[in-house]
């Protein structure tokens, strides 16, 4: 039998306890614990300081183990499922009554997916349950891409972090829900809508979080830094601020006018893959800069530019 990573053991050991412990996925890090018992849900929610309104996605090792508190898999979710899973993707499917309707904020669905990062998947496969986890990050904020956000922020409020390298991905998945046999688009993240609609057709987006306020990941104001962000021109924007101490972040190139230090640049090679997975941390950087303001441009919206550009429109937003 091949010897079992100790610290996946650890983190068995702690999560089988009841204990809620940290762990890497491709897309960000989550904040897990023990998706059947409501004591530890309750627990996440604490650390988090998160509504209860708010769901969670529930993660688990393979379809098989999903059919167990899932009600059904419509064709499509199966579609999806074997050619993204494991990755960025979770689907909304009806729960069972094993779920516990903390998990789902009462909803009759539960998101669900099969994380691609080696070590949780290791971990699930050993865990008797799915483990429900929100990022790792206080609600509201950037979502943690290193271990280093995760203990910036929660490391004092939990016993552990699995710790496996910087997210992959770096944006969280995309949410695929199935109302009335329509496939529907409840976040943009790290698997492109143009990647999905190539499987099943065309994917209806959900209407705005003020007639969904159940879904908070939609909300206008979230992952947010506390330094003010403003979207436009970057250059246009330097003229205007010129009296400010200035933060760029963009996509692909510097701008000579700011300091080189106060600079993070997504992609200098324009790959909006590479963006993605640069953009929580670059904001967690700069928001740490002793700056008054981030100026920061849309990508080109196409593929993860899209998530890229939701992220972005929401870091901003608050400000305005
Ligand atoms: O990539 C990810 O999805 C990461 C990693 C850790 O897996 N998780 C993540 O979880 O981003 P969280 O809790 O930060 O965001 C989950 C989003 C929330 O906006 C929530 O409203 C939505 O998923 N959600 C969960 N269950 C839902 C449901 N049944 N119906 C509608 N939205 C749901
Ligand atoms: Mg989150």
């Amino acid at each position: 039998m091949p010897i079992i990573d100790p610290t996946i053991l650890k983190a068995q050991q702690l999560l089988t306890a009841g204990k809620v412990v940290a762990i890497p996925t491709e897309t960000v890090y989550g904040l897990a614990g023990n998706a059947y018992n409501e004591d530890v849900i309750l627990q996440i929610f604490k650390i988090k300081n998160r509504p209860s309104f708010d769901p969670l996605i529930v993660h688990a090792s393979s379809i098989d183990s999903i059919k167990s508190f899932v009600k059904q898999f419509p064709p499509q979710a199966r579609q999806l499922a074997n050619i993204f899973w494991p990755g960025p993707l979770t689907l909304l499917l009806e729960k069972k009554s094993q779920i516990p309707d903390l998990v789902t904020a009462g909803l009759p669905t539960v998101g669900v997916r099969i994380p691609s990062h080696q070590l949780t998947r290791k971990l699930l496969s050993l865990l008797s349950f799915p483990l429900a986890a929100p990022s790792a990050n206080p609600f509201g904020y950037i979502s943690p891409t290193t271990v280093q956000h995760v203990n910036d922020q929660l490391g004092g409020k939990i016993p552990y972090t699995l710790e496996g390298g910087n997210c992959q991905v770096g944006i969280e998945s995309t949410i695929i829900g199935f109302e009335q046999g329509q496939p529907t688009l409840h976040r943009l993240g790290g698997i492109s809508v143009e990647a999905i609609e190539k499987v099943i057709g065309p994917v209806t987006g959900v209407k705005h979080a003020t007639s969904n306020p159940r879904s908070p990941g939609r909300l206008e104001s979230h992952y947010a830094p506390r330094v003010p962000l403003i979207i436009g021109d970057i250059q246009a924007l330097i003229r205007q601020n010129a009296h400010k101490n200035l933060g760029i972040l963009s996509f692909d190139k510097y701008y000579p006018a700011v300091e080189v230090k106060n600079q993070a640049v997504l992609s200098p090679s324009s790959n909006l893959d590479e963006a993605a997975k640069n953009l929580f941390s670059s904001l967690r950087t700069l928001d740490q800069l002793p700056i008054d303001v981030i100026l920061a441009a849309y990508v080109p919206d196409k593929g993860l530019g899209k998530a890229i550009n939701d992220r972005l429109k929401r870091a901003a937003v608050s400000y305005f």
